[in-house]
């Protein structure tokens, strides 16, 4: 897993049942997060690569974002979990 920031970026070994943010955070990447329960948005990301690796959005998801952001690829790195390895990119991109 790549993730990518304004001035990291950073390769990991995807690990099925985890969060992007929870990647993000044990290998000491800056994403910005806050509530970790799909509220605040501040760990929205844009997955660029390898969305089919990832579960499906949870209703959390559903309720903060808007349709037209999924079909770009937007995500909240707090909910969204990896579900089988594979290459997948991820750019932390908040609203601020
Ligand atoms: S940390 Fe608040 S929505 Fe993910």
């Amino acid at each position: 897993m790549q993730l990518k920031g304004r001035t990291i970026e950073k390769t990991v070994v995807p690990e099925p049942g985890k969060t992007i943010l929870q990647h993000a955070k044990d290998h000491e990447i800056d994403w910005q997060h806050m509530c970790k329960r799909g509220t605040c948005a501040r760990c929205r990301c844009q997955v660029l690569v390898g969305a089919e690796f990832l579960e499906e959005p949870t209703e959390a998801e559903h309720r903060r974002l808007d349709p037209e952001e999924f079909d770009d690829g937007f995500r909240l790195g707090c909910q969204t979990v990896v579900k089988m390895p594979g290459k997948i990119i991820a750019q932390n991109k908040t609203y601020f």
